[in-house]
């Protein structure tokens, strides 16, 4: 039997559904119809980066791009809440690593966009992005080595999701040292790992060198679009703890704490460098 026709024969059997199935697409076409024409108050949609972008920081192109991004912001606020700290008291936020802004677009909804920052190392996501969003207070290009153009002690928080998880060890550690200098003494950073939940991607020899050392960098194909030192690596907690205490105070770190997969970190900005 064809489907419009099995929905035919369903709906003559039971008249109600039909009339519940239409009420409810009529009530969706009013609200999005108010949707649309709320938005056209402000003259545009907001603009889509390019499919090619969104493959290049998510690995996939689907229709959850964005709710992702609004789902990982309010982990890290929850993570924040434990020291007491919100997003939303924050007056200079940086996205290191901001790509074609799945974080900072729907945070652009939710903080105002002039407190907020990005930057990252592709030139044609920060360009699409530069374009298309003017709102924000910066988006810039970084090298592949520090530094960054911000002044020392610029940010109260700066965040990172997905990079760490990506660098080779001594890049890491230069971009921990360079982080610790741009964000203000006392202020914060939450940093996201390959932790335990991604350990199962590393065949046995690997998984031992990880294990006796704290971090394993595994080199494969390139991504597209991005340098070949981009590739996979993983921290466990114990590394994480001893080597990134070196640049910042490690407050805590949350197993999958960002979008249920990545560990997140949360580090302090020593008031005075004492190490
Ligand atoms: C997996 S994507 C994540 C992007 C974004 N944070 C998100 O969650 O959608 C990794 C990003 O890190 C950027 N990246 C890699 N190395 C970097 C570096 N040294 N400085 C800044 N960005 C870097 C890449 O260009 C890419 O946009």
């Amino acid at each position: 039997m064809e489907f419009p026709q099995a929905l035919r024969s369903l709906f003559s059997r039971n008249p109600d559904s039909l009339a519940s199935v239409g009420k409810r697409v009529e009530e969706l076409e009013i609200r999005l119809g108010q949707f649309i024409s709320l938005v056209s108050l402000k003259d545009q949609l907001p603009p889509i980066p390019p499919k090619h972008l969104q493959i290049r920081v998510a690995g996939a192109y689907y229709p959850t791009f964005f709710q992702h991004g609004k789902d990982m912001f309010y982990d890290l606020e929850d993570f924040l809440k434990r020291e007491g700290l919100s997003l939303f008291d924050f007056d200079s936020i940086l996205d290191f690593g901001c790509g074609c802004g799945r974080f900072m677009i729907p945070m652009s909804f939710l903080l105002p966009p002039k407190k907020i920052s990005g930057t990252d190392i592709d030139k044609e996501a920060i360009q699409w992005f530069k374009a298309n969003y003017p709102c924000f207070n910066d988006l810039d290009v970084n090298g592949f080595t520090p530094p960054t153009k911000y002044a020392d002690a610029t940010f109260d928080f700066v965040f990172s999701v997905s990079i760490f998880t990506h660098l080779p060890e001594e890049m890491q550690h230069v971009w921990l040292k360079e982080l610790s200098r741009i964000i203000k003494p006392g202020g914060c950073g939450i940093f996201t790992t390959h932790g335990e939940n991604h350990f199962h991607h590393l065949n046995q020899a690997a998984r031992e060198e990880l294990m006796t050392k704290g971090f394993y960098y595994l080199m494969r194909d390139a991504t597209d679009g991005l340098p070949e030192f981009y590739q996979t690596s993983f921290h466990t907690g114990e590394y994480v703890q001893r080597e990134w205490s070196r640049y910042f105070d490690v407050l805590a770190i949350r197993k999958k704490g960002v979008g249920k997969s990545q560990d997140a970190v949360l580090v302090k900005k020593r008031i005075k460098a004492d190490r």
